[in-house]
């Protein structure tokens, strides 16, 4: 499908420069969310800016600095933007990282946005960019087992035993793997990444350990699954009735942590016990139908009001869930708030949690029971 392990390489060259002389051109008024354009207005990128800031902004940060939601890496590092080709973008954009709280955007993954809205945030990204690309040695042949011992003493408590995450983004990423390059990653050690967490390496580990350290990364590499040409089987159904177990009784929370926040034990056990109570995924529909809680309503982060207007105000409680685990959702709760719905809360730990937990999900695009979960 969309791996192009050896030729995207070339459009490395000039992508990134081609790019930098647009940056400085936007100035965006603070808060309002509305783009105001100085000097040659250029209309694709007021619009890439505007979705940014609808779509990204709330776990990358509103400017890409990156970490306003956990592991969400700053996407205006400029050893980054130096260090990735449009087609690893667009990847990461399109199809998401399965199992982390990054999304598949493209709508072919049942996501919001168009190809030519993916390719306007790329260029937005690139008009951050105000280096030129950066040279990237291939690294020599690596051993993979050799890595083991480095990566448990120097790179597992941010980035997980194998790989999959921690403190700090996944490496194990079906799709990260399939589009980064080994030069790519091995830059990524080296040279750190200024401004965040990830150390530059180079002369701390000897620099055929770095290369062993790539070959183990790369060994994680998986197939991922397609969603073929079906993009209809990933639009999640609204059904009339949003209360979950509309005859049971309300749940017993005990009293919120920060006025926001409800365990997963208590969420669990309510759903065990058959209690009313309307479930909102804050995600993006892809994630959705990947596996949601059982009768839990689509209501991404970025399109709150369609489902504010259907909302029962008779007190059913309404506990929103993400996965990252608290900016989607503390943003769907804050809009219910706002707009009077008094018993609404987060699902603390979020839903990767849930799941981990072997708490009970549906899949698909229907909300489902309880009966319907695995
Ligand atoms: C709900 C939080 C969230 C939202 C919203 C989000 N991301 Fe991400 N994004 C993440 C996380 C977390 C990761 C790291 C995933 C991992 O661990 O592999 C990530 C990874 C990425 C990566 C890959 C970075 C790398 O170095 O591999 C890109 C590119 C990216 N996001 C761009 C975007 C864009 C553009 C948008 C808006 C269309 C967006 N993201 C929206 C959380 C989010
Ligand atoms: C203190 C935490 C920390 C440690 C230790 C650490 N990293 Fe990182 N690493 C990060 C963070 C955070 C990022 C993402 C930074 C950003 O761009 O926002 C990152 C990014 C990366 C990337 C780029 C991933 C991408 O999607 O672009 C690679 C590759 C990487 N690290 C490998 C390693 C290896 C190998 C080690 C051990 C030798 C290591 N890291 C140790 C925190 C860490």
């Amino acid at each position: 499908m969309s791996a192009m392990p050896a030729g995207r390489r070339n459009a490395f060259l000039l992508g990134g420069a081609l790019a930098v002389g647009l940056g400085g051109v936007l100035v965006l008024t603070q808060c309002t969310g509305t783009s105001d354009v100085r000097d040659e207005a250029d209309p694709e990128l007021v619009a890439a800016a505007q979705s940014y800031r609808t779509y990204c902004g709330l776990c990358h940060g509103d400017e890409g600095e990156g970490y306003a939601a956990d592991d969400a890496n700053a996407l205006r590092n400029q050893q980054f933007l130096a260090s990735v080709d449009d087609a690893f973008l667009r990847a990461a954009i399109v199809r998401g990282h399965p199992g982390t709280s990054m999304a598949a955007y493209g709508e072919r993954y049942g996501g919001p946005l168009t190809d030519a809205e993916v390719n306007a945030l790329i260029r937005l990204l690139r008009s951050w960019q105000t280096v030129p690309n950066a040279e990237m040695p291939a690294p020599g042949p690596g051993v993979a087992l050799r890595a083991i011992p480095t990566w448990e003493a120097q790179c597992a408590s941010c980035h997980g035993d194998r790989g999959q995450g921690a403190t700090a983004l996944s490496l194990n990423n079906p799709v990260f793997l399939e589009t980064a390059t080994p030069a790519q990653i091995r830059y990524a050690i080296a040279k750190g990444r200024d401004g965040t967490p990830m150390p530059a390496f180079e002369g701390t580990i000897a620099d055929e350990r770095i290369d062993d350290l790539v070959a183990l990364i790369q060994s994680w590499s998986r197939v991922t699954d397609d969603p073929g040409d079906a993009p209809e089987a990933m639009v999640p159904v609204i059904p009339e009735q949003l209360v979950l177990n509309p005859d049971g009784r309300a749940p017993r929370f005990s009293p919120l942590r920060e006025g926001r926040y409800v365990p997963t034990a208590e969420v669990a056990q309510a759903v065990e016990d058959g209690r009313r109570i309307v479930f909102l995924d804050a995600r993006a529909p892809s994630d959705y139908v990947r596996y949601h809680l059982p009768g839990a309503i689509i209501s991404p982060y970025y399109d709150v009001q369609t489902i504010i207007e259907r909302l029962p105000r008779d007190g059913t409680w309404i506990v929103a869930y993400c996965g990252c685990p608290h900016a989607a959702s503390g943003r769907v709760m804050d809009a219910l708030r706002e707009a009077g719905f008094a018993n609404t809360a987060v699902l603390d730990e979020g839903v990767i949690h849930w799941k981990d937990e072997g708490h009970p999900v549906v899949t698909g695009v229907n909300p489902g029971t309880l009966a319907d979960a695995e």
